[in-house]
This record gives C-alpha cells, structure tokens and sequence, in this order.
C-alpha cells in the first residue's frame, strides 16, 4: 500500500533502522524495488524524483510509481528526491506523494531555510513529509564521477535549520557523496554531534559504495532512511551487459529488461537486509 504520514521513517528512526529509498527512472525499476519490498516483507521508498524527470516524463514515472505503491503488498513510499524547485514539489504533493525533498543545500543558508520553509508549508498542507538538506553531498545524482566530498554539515547550524523550517527529516553531509567513491569515509564523529543537536530523523545520500559496516554505524547514531542508486545502475547494467550476447542475434529486448529488473531486485533485497531489519 502507499504509504502514508511519518510513520515510515518515525518507526524506522525509533527501531534503530533505516527504511531503504530506491532510485527508479523506469518500468523496469520501479517493479524491481517493489518486489524486493514484497519479498522482504519490508518497507521502501521510490525515488521518482527530479533529476529522474529528466529520463522520463514527470507525469507518466509519478503515475508508475505511485500505481505500483498503490497495489504492493508491503508499504511503499513515494519521494520527490532532489527537488530545487517549488511549483515542481506542489504538483508532485498534489499528484499523491508521500514525501518530498526540498534541496537548498547549495543555496546560502537563509535561502536554503526560506525555501525548505516554504516546502514544509505547501506539503504539510497535504499530509506529507518533508526531508531538508544542509551541507552539500557532491557528486552527480545520475552518472559516478569518483568526486571529493562537499561542505559538511555544521551541528548547530543544522539544530537551527531543523526549528525553523519545520522539516521531518534531515539530510546530512558527513563525508558521503552521489556515486561511487572508493576513498569517501564517514565522519562518525560529526554525525553523533549532529545526533545530539536535532530530534529529526536523519538521512544518508549516497549509501552506494560505503562500506557495510561504516553505515552500520551510521545508522546507530541516527539514519532512518538511506538513499541508493549508483549501485542500481550498475546492478541494471551489469545484468544488461552479460545477457546481451546471446539476446541480441533474436532481437530479445525483453531479455535485455527482465535481466535488469531481476538484477535490481537483488540489489535491493540485499540492501534492505543488511540495513532494513
Ligand atoms: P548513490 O548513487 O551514491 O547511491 O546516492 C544516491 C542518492 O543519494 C540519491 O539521492
């Protein structure tokens, strides 16, 4: 089912979990992370967000995705992801998301509160949640560029940050960026700083590539949701690349897509295990 309110990252926060967020641009992917919800008995989240419009029609992916939370079997949220621009969060809010990401991070800090602010206002109106974000996590949203970390996020300035935007849930900086990123580590010590600091749940962008155990500790000291999707993409492509030889001579595309989709499926099943339970 859709999920509804807070209670899926609340509960998540108050268990010592974290509920898993799952980038989809496609049939193929929402499908994936739902089954792997299903399979698991856990919840999820699709990440249909901004950069992912890009790929694919708005209205067509929130339709897809919000269609297959709808009907799933275990609770499943629907989350703008990355979203700089209101008028895009108002329609996504009115469309039946379950929660959305207002991104000022790269903005200075009083544009970065006014915005998220303003973000809060237009989705509580609705009954939906909002996730902030302070500091800026680097890296590409859609492709692994290997980049240094960005600006981290600032204990007290986030406690600020939280009172007055009203935000449900933070997104924080501590050494994770988009991507794939062999030397990036986390700061532990910042993040239980940052624990001690604000009440909300917080939230770790690029879960992809970190190593388990580090995320672990992540988790203990306050993430109750984490977002993937680099390691996806190379699940998809991996997938696609191996079974290609012998699709292409009969021109099997639907080969090509069930390989991907199973392969997502896998991915996420596993990451739900080692950090959803
Ligand atoms: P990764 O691509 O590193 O998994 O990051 C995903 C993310 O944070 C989406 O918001």
């Amino acid at each position: 089912m859709l999920s509804q309110g807070t209670a899926v990252i609340s509960n998540a926060s108050v268990d010592g979990r974290a509920v898993g967020a799952f980038a989809t641009y496609n049939l193929e992917q929402v499908e994936a992370v739902v089954a792997a919800g299903e399979q698991t008995e856990l919840p999820v989240l699709l990440l249909a967000g901004s950069s992912h419009f890009r790929h694919a029609n708005r209205r067509l992916l929130a339709v897809l995705a919000l269609t297959a939370a709808e009907h799933a079997r275990t609770e499943v949220g629907v989350h703008l992801d990355h979203c700089r621009d209101l008028d895009e969060l108002r329609w996504c809010v009115e469309a039946g998301y379950s929660s959305v990401m207002y991104d000022g991070s790269h903005d200075p800090f009083e544009q970065n509160v006014a915005g998220t602010a303003d973000a809060v206002r237009i989705a509580h109106d609705r009954g939906v949640w909002v996730e902030g974000e302070l500091g800026a996590v680097g890296g590409d949203e859609d492709v692994s560029t290997g980049v240094r970390t960005g600006a981290m996020t600032d204990p007290q300035q986030a406690a600020e940050f939280v009172d007055r935007t009203g935000v449900d849930a933070l997104a924080v900086a501590v050494g994770n960026v988009h991507g794939f990123s062999p030397d990036a580590r986390l700061d532990l010590e910042r993040l239980a700083e940052i624990r001690q600091a604000v009440s909300v749940p917080l939230v770790l962008h690029g879960a992809s590539g970190l190593p388990a155990e580090e995320v672990r500790k992540a988790i203990k000291l306050g993430v109750a949701k984490i977002n993937v999707n680099a390691e996806l993409r190379r699940a998809y492509l991996d997938a696609a690349a191996a079974a290609l030889p012998d699709l292409v001579e009969g021109a099997d595309a639907v080969g090509m897509w069930r390989a991907g989709r199973q392969a997502v499926q896998q991915q996420v099943v596993e990451t739900l295990l080692a950090y959803g339970t």
